[in-house]
């Protein structure tokens, strides 16, 4: 099945790619190794319609991966802001400016997974799709629809190297660029994590898990454990229409980002108990956040003290706080405070 399925792949991706910025069409030269790069990194547990308008700022900021070398670190995690994982950002930083002392990109994966932030997904997925390697690309939407055509049983994450291999066995010698990216589109569109539109699947003939009557049970996965919950208080010090903002530490959570000073809640343990507000602060309310091992409910303290703050800051325009590149979480306090 292994040819037949590449090419019906090939054959279904040249009339129904999905058109994305940092995309060649389908059977079109590869496109520029920066965009591809940046848009693969960007889109790691990121849904395409969140990245684009990102992708656009960074590319007319930065058109390529020089401008980006020489950029200040700060400006990029700001631009960076909204999108969540900021480890990201900051190696990306620290990959352009490998790359631009190297003086262009690697191009083959085991070189390019050698760069800060590449890991094996995103290494081989700019072998194959600027470089034309035939690396084997596998990722969430690919896994779920190698279980599915393999029909295998055995549950996520144990199965991932059962996965891999049968992805590397219908990986076809030329176009793999297309080919990874004809199975991400089919997991995006047709084979999703909800339904599998088997009617408008090009693969349906030779799906096993088609073939169980019950496709979409595929993949099994292991039952995580329930997500740890946190608290912490986040400070709102405001003076004379200007907020104190301060540069969390480069290492950790939110790391190298601006933020609102706080309790160190990141670095607690489960179960901390809040210290309650007294003196000149006030509860201005709470906020929610996801992260990807925990749940975080912030509260806000308002400051209606005189003193100054302590330590290194800087004093931040209330009315121009967008600019100023807070981390999703910050920005809901900030507009929590500001409603
Ligand atoms: N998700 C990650 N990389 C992608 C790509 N190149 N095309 C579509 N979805 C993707």
């Amino acid at each position: 099945m292994t040819a037949t399925v590449s090419q019906e792949l090939l054959d279904w991706y040249s009339a129904h790619a999905r058109a994305l910025p940092w995309r060649a069409p389908p059977g079109a030269p590869a496109p520029d190794p920066y965009r591809v790069w940046l848009s693969e990194v960007m889109l790691q547990q990121t849904t395409t319609s969140a990245v684009a308008p990102y992708f656009a700022k960074f590319v007319e900021t930065w058109p390529n991966v020089h401008a980006l070398a020489a950029a200040p670190e700060e400006e990029v995690m700001a631009a960076w802001a909204g999108l969540g994982y900021y480890s990201r950002a900051r190696n990306l930083v620290k990959a352009a400016r490998a790359i631009a002392t190297m003086g262009d990109f690697p191009r083959t994966e085991g070189e390019l997974r050698k760069l800060p932030g590449l890991g094996a997904y995103t290494a081989a997925a700019i072998a194959a799709i600027a470089f034309g390697e035939r690396a084997v690309v596998v990722d969430a939407n690919v896994e779920r629809v190698v279980a599915r055509l393999f029909a295998i049983e055995e549950p996520l994450p144990g199965s991932r190297g059962l996965i891999r291999e049968k992805a590397d066995s219908i990986t076809p010698d030329e176009s793999a660029g297309d080919f990874a990216q004809a199975m991400m589109d089919l997991g995006a569109t047709i084979c999703t994590a909800r339904d599998a539109k088997c009617l408008l699947c090009p693969l349906s003939a030779s799906c096993a898990g088609r073939a169980t009557g019950d496709p979409v049970r595929l993949p099994k996965k292991v039952a995580k454990k329930a997500k740890a919950k946190r608290t912490g208080t986040a400070f709102w010090i405001e003076r004379d229409g200007r907020v104190w903002l301060v540069k969390r530490p480069g290492k950790g959570m939110l790391g190298g980002m601006r933020a609102l000073p706080d309790d160190g809640w990141s670095a607690k343990q489960d179960g901390d108990e809040e210290a309650p507000l007294t003196g000149a602060w006030r509860a201005g309310g709470v906020v929610r956040h996801s992260f990807t091992h925990f749940d975080l409910e912030l509260g806000v303290a308002i400051y209606a003290g005189e003193t100054e703050p302590q330590g290194a800051g800087e004093w931040w325009d209330v009315a121009d706080i967008e600019a100023a590149g807070l981390p999703t979480l910050f920005a809901k306090a900030a507009q929590l405070v500001q409603a």
